[in-house]
């Protein structure tokens, strides 16, 4: 696992952007694996600008989504799918129908995990995927327990997860409780993942991530140590150590 640390959130952005922009310059129909929240917008902002620029072109990249909230109509502006088209897709020349995000459908939604893990199975390997983490060391929405899940699945979403993540709502209470997620095996399959964490509430994760080799399914970040070619962008916020 290798370690990158910039000094800002706008550096981890443009190389985190760079990186991407170099595998698809060099593989035209490359297929890639690509996460929401807040951090990689600025991400998202420097590959808008480098195809405003003529530098690279999605025109024949296919995307996978991590994840999606169970019960939101993709319509809704909540929704990942809202997301990537507002941050990405519509800023770009991808074609939309090669753009995939799990379908957050409460019915079927069992056969629509097996549906996207066979629909990633066909088109992939991902050639790079996308991470950022969460305040639990979660990824995507592998949640800290037990176990974990290999394959694409449906999670109940952690108490902390959801009020985290309702500043995208008006009240927690309307942060979905489950959502269907890609699993620990189908991210370890991608052929190399770079995550990006920025800021001050990452930096216990990131603390705990760099202290030793162990790995552990009550941290599910820890899986990358598993990954042939898995590299850690943050900010110095988000680790001050070398
Ligand atoms: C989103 C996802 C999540 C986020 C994580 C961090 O697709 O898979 O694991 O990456 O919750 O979110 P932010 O970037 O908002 O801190």
């Amino acid at each position: 696992m290798e370690k990158i640390i910039k000094t800002t959130y706008e550096e981890v952005s443009k190389l985190a952007a760079d990186i991407f922009i170099d595998v698809i310059r060099n593989k035209k129909d490359a297929v890639i694996g690509l996460a929401t929240g807040s951090t990689p917008i600025g991400m998202y902002e420097e590959l808008a600008k480098a195809y405003e620029k003529g530098v690279v072109s999605f025109k024949n990249v296919t995307s996978f989504n991590l994840d999606e909230y169970v019960g939101l109509d993709p319509k809704n502006e909540t929704s990942y799918r809202y997301f990537m088209n507002e941050y990405l897709f519509n800023k770009v020349d991808i074609n939309i129908n090669n753009t995939y995000v799990p379908i957050g459908k409460e019915e079927g939604i069992e056969e629509a995990c097996k549906e996207y893990e066979e629909l990633i199975a066909k088109h992939g390997p991902v050639d790079i995927q996308l991470l950022g983490v969460g305040e639990d060391g979660h990824i995507a929405f592998n949640e800290p327990g037990e176990y974990l899940h290999a394959n694409t699945n449906v999670t109940v979403l952690a108490q902390e997860t959801r009020e985290v993540n309702s500043r995208f709502f008006n009240s927690v209470e309307e942060v979905p409780t489950k959502a269907i997620t890609m699993g620990m095996g189908t991210i370890l399959k991608a052929k190399r993942i770079v995550l990006i964490a920025n800021g001050e509430k990452k930096r216990a994760v990131m603390e705990r991530l760099f202290a030793d080799d162990t790995v552990s399914t009550d941290f599910p970040i820890s899986f990358l140590k598993l990954h042939p070619d898995a590299t850690i962008i943050c900010d110095r916020a988000a680790y001050p150590g070398k």
